[in-house]
């Protein structure tokens, strides 16, 4: 048993302790945002927040965030009150299949919660681990940029 905190709610997977993070999440606690990429922590499709750092998911054992917090894509906002980088992501039209953007997010949230304004190329930056077949790339940053400056009370 692993109990740990799961976007915002305590959760206790009855889950062996080196199970990969990633498929607990999916398995365990039914949560599709991320996703399987290369299992080897080199595309970023899996990221999650492990206590507010953005950190791939699928090579990580589940043990290791026993009583720490976790969010997922699941967890920055809902349909009904998106995070305003959900909100951006939609507005600029950034990606197109979307199997990178879960994690992307997770990323672009983790550093506008340490940068609020970074410019472009922090934001570069920061996604710097995640990869994008479909060549969103550009989108991608403008949307980020644009909810920081939403968030930062500016209209962009
Ligand atoms: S699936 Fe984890 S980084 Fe690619
Ligand atoms: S939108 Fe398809 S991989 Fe990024």
């Amino acid at each position: 048993m692993v109990s740990f905190t799961l976007n915002g709610a305590p959760v206790a997977l009855d889950l062996p302790e080196g199970m990969p993070l990633l498929a607990a999440l999916r398995e365990g606690a039914g949560l599709s945002g991320p996703r399987f990429g290369c299992g080897a922590e080199t595309c970023g499709a899996c990221h999650v927040l492990v206590d507010g750092r953005s950190t791939p998911s699928c090579a990580m054992p589940l043990g290791a965030v026993a009583g720490r917090d976790v969010t997922t894509v699941e967890g920055l906002g809902s349909e009904a009150a998106p995070h305003p980088l959900q909100a951006a992501f939609l507005a600029e039209q950034a990606g197109q299949c979307g199997y990178c953007l879960s994690g992307i997010l997770v990323s672009a949230a983790a550093l506008l919660a340490a940068n609020p304004r970074p410019d472009e190329a922090a934001v570069k930056q920061a996604l710097d681990p995640h990869l994008c077949r479909c060549g969103s790339h550009n989108r991608i940053v403008r949307a980020v940029l644009r909810a920081a400056s939403q968030m930062a009370g500016e209209h962009a």
